[in-house]
C-alpha cells in the first residue's frame, strides 16, 4: 500500500485487509446489499470473546430505515454536531502523552488534507458533523453492549468491530469506526427502540469510498514495532 494512495479495490488475504482499511470519511451513494451485509455479519460473529460471551448487539440502518433516521434526526444533529454528551469518556479526561500528541497529529492531518486552517472552527464543527451523516455512507450500524458488561467486553465488542471493519475490505468496502456516535446515545437508542438496559459504544459507516474525494486520501502512522513490543528472548 502507498502512502496517500486511495484504495478501492477488494483485499483478499487477512494483512491486504488490515493494510488496506483505513477510516473512510465519504462515501458514494452506491447501495449495500442486505446479502453482502448479511454475508459480512454472519462471518464476523465468529470473533472472540472471553468466556464466548458475544456480548454484542448490532443495528443495522440501510435502506428506508437510513432515509428515515436521516430525514428524522440529522439536520438536528448537523445544526448542533457537540449539543450531546456521552455516557462514558471518549477518551480519559486529562490525555497523557504521547497519547495526546497523537490525537492532536490525527486531527491536524486530516484538517491540513482538506485545506481547513485551525483558526476556521465553524468549517471543522461541519467537518466533524459529517459524521451524523455517516460520511454519506448508504449503510450504519450501531453497537450496543449490555450495561452490565465490563471493560472485557468491551474489548470483546472490539473484535467484532475490527472483523467487520476487515471483512469488509474483502467485498471492496469502506468503513469508518464512529464514537462520536457516543453524544446521541439518547436520540439513537430512542430511534432504534433498544432497551435502556443496553448502552451505544459506537456507531460504523460501510459503503463504497469516494476515492476521488481528498478526505479519503489520509493515511495514517503508527508507532514503530520496537516503540510498543518488548521481546523477551
Ligand atoms: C472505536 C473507534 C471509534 C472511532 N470514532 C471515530 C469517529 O467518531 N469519527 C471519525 O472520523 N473517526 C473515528 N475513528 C477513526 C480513528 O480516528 C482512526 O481509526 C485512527 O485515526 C487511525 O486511522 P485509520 O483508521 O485510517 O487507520 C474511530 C476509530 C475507532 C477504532
Amino acid at each position: 500500500v502507498q502512502e496517500g494512495e486511495a484504495i478501492s479495490s477488494a483485499a483478499f488475504s487477512v494483512s491486504d485487509a488490515i493494510l488496506s482499511r483505513h477510516s473512510c470519511r465519504s462515501f458514494t451513494a452506491q447501495p449495500v446489499s442486505i446479502a453482502s451485509i448479511r454475508r459480512l455479519l454472519d462471518t464476523a460473529r465468529f470473533a472472540p470473546s472471553g468466556g464466548n460471551l458475544q456480548p454484542w448487539i448490532v443495528h443495522v440502518l440501510s435502506g428506508s430505515a437510513m432515509a428515515r433516521f436521516r430525514a428524522q434526526l440529522t439536520p438536528g444533529f448537523l445544526a448542533n454536531p457537540l449539543a450531546g454528551s456521552a455516557e462514558y469518556h471518549v477518551y480519559p479526561p486529562e490525555l497523557k502523552q504521547p497519547y495526546r500528541s497523537r490525537r492532536h497529529k490525527n486531527g491536524e492531518d486530516l484538517y491540513r488534507l482538506i485545506g481547513i486552517p485551525r483558526e476556521d472552527k465553524a468549517a471543522r464543527h461541519r467537518q466533524f458533523a459529517q459524521n451524523y451523516n455517516f460520511f454519506g455512507a448508504p449503510v450504519g450500524m450501531f453497537f450496543f453492549l449490555d450495561r452490565s458488561m465490563g471493560p472485557p467486553q468491551w474489548s470483546d465488542l472490539g473484535m467484532l468491530i475490527q472483523n467487520i471493519m476487515l471483512l469488509a475490505r474483502e467485498q471492496g468496502l469502506e468503513t469508518c469506526a464512529q464514537e462520536s456516535w457516543a453524544i446521541w446515545h439518547e436520540e439513537v437508542a430512542e430511534f432504534l427502540r433498544v432497551d435502556s438496559a443496553f448502552m451505544l459504544f459506537c456507531g460504523l459507516a460501510l459503503g463504497y469510498g469516494d476515492t476521488a474525494s481528498p478526505i479519503n486520501r489520509l493515511r495514517t502512522d503508527r508507532a514503530a514495532l520496537d516503540e510498543f513490543a518488548v521481546f523477551h528472548e
